[in-house]
């Protein structure tokens, strides 16, 4: 065990790091969901009544943890989930998490809204690498898109759906976030006060959400509201629909909760569906995501690929979900504490005690593959 199996244990402990390290608006951006946050609330509770009964005078378990899914191996059923403008949370995130998924065998899916572009990051990821798109309106704008991905590397594409509109988030609002961000005084006085993010940020230069900007016109903030414009695509499903007839490769619907689209979306010959709530960072009165990822599995039947995410904060959460129907998992805000927290090596990190978290919680159920979980799940009450 090292140092840091004592000092951050858990995703709180990085979460806690992280804050220190961060400029207060980036970490606002970051953690804060919509409203008064009772969708993120209602996610944990939820998870917290996802018990297993343990198991006894099962001798010596040793899990399998890794995977197969859409013919790649994972080392871990994880996903670094999509986060737009990753490097202005961690300065360089997008480059550093690409590199750190194909070193741990893990996926990394990179945002539409990155502060990197596709080609700056499909190689660094290779197989490991997927790709998310929210659906563009404007036919060439959307064909160049697509082909840019592919020709970067990226084979799986990850549609969003469950952004209808901009939320307001209003914890992100009182950190005086403006879109796109405006310097101030304020802002200056935060980054003064977070040397290693102001440091590394003066050596990346300053984050532009590059890959929706190179369609973009006129310059600085009406190029910035341009490129906004193009990428909310307020998409239907005919959209849907047109963009599975374009893309070969594996395609992956993300943001999905009511068990009649996930059947929609099978019929439409989606590869894989997403199930999650942002973590109620952009609604906070729909259902808690878990409690829709059975549902969602009976809807679709035994053998449609599904992810899950929202609010996972360790290995025990990363079993519920398998228990519940999941063959991958993701994890947002949890990547980028670790990364915030210690840089790369805070993934390596993060995927050592989420690994660990998995294995010792296996053995206490009695599960020696991702298979026995479902035998083992009781309800029980959140403490
Ligand atoms: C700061 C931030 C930005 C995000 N940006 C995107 C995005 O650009 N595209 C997308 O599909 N999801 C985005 N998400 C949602 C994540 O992909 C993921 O669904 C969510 O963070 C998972 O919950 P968790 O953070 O509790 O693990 C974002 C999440 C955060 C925290």
């Amino acid at each position: 065990m090292s140092g840091r199996d004592f000092s951050h244990p858990a995703i709180a402990d990085l979460r806690l790091r992280a804050r220190r390290r961060m400029p207060r608006f980036a970490f606002e951006y970051l953690d804060s969901a919509t409203g008064t946050e009772a969708g993120a609330r209602r996610n944990r509770a939820a998870l917290d009544a996802v018990g297993f009964m343990p198991a006894i005078l099962r001798g010596d378990l040793k899990p399998d943890l890794a995977v197969r899914f859409l013919a790649q191996e994972y080392t871990l059923p994880l996903v670094i989930a999509p986060v737009g403008m990753a490097g202005a949370i961690w300065p360089g995130a997008e480059a550093t998490l690409a590199a750190a998924a194909a070193r741990l065998g893990i996926a990394w899916c990179q945002s539409t809204v990155a502060a990197a572009t596709p080609e700056d990051t499909g190689a660094l990821s290779g197989p490991y690498g997927w790709f998310q798109h929210y659906p563009v309106r404007d036919p060439d704008i959307r064909a160049d898109m697509l082909r840019r991905i592919l020709a970067a590397g990226y084979e799986t594409l990850v549609v969003t759906v469950d952004v209808p509109a901009e939320s307001r988030r209003e914890r992100q609002r009182r950190a005086y976030l403006a879109m796109p961000p405006k310097p101030t005084l304020r802002m200056a006085t935060e980054m003064a006060l977070a040397p290693a993010w102001t440091l590394a940020m003066a050596r990346t230069g300053a984050p532009r959400m590059q890959f929706a900007m190179d369609y973009a016109k006129g310059k600085g903030k009406d190029a910035f509201e341009h490129a906004g414009r193009i990428i909310r695509g307020y998409p239907d499903r005919e959209d849907l629909k047109r963009l599975r007839g374009m893309w070969r490769g594996p395609m992956i619907v993300k943001g999905v909760l009511d068990p009649g689209d996930a059947a929609w979306l099978k019929a439409e010959g989606v590869d894989g569906i997403w199930v999650s709530n942002h973590t109620g960072r952009q609604f906070e009165a729909g259902p808690a995501a878990i409690a829709q990822l059975p549902l969602v599995r009976e809807a679709v039947g035994p053998d449609l690929p599904l992810i899950y995410d929202s609010g996972i904060e360790g290995g025990l959460d990363i079993l519920r979900a398998m228990a519940l129907g999941a063959d991958m998992v993701a994890l947002g805000k949890g990547f980028m504490f670790a990364l915030a927290a210690f840089g790369a090596d805070g993934i390596d990190h993060l995927i050592h005690i989420l690994g660990a978290d998995m294995t010792a919680n296996m053995a206490q159920i009695g599960a020696a593959s991702y298979a026995d979980l479902p035998g083992r799940r009781i309800d029980v009450d959140p403490a």
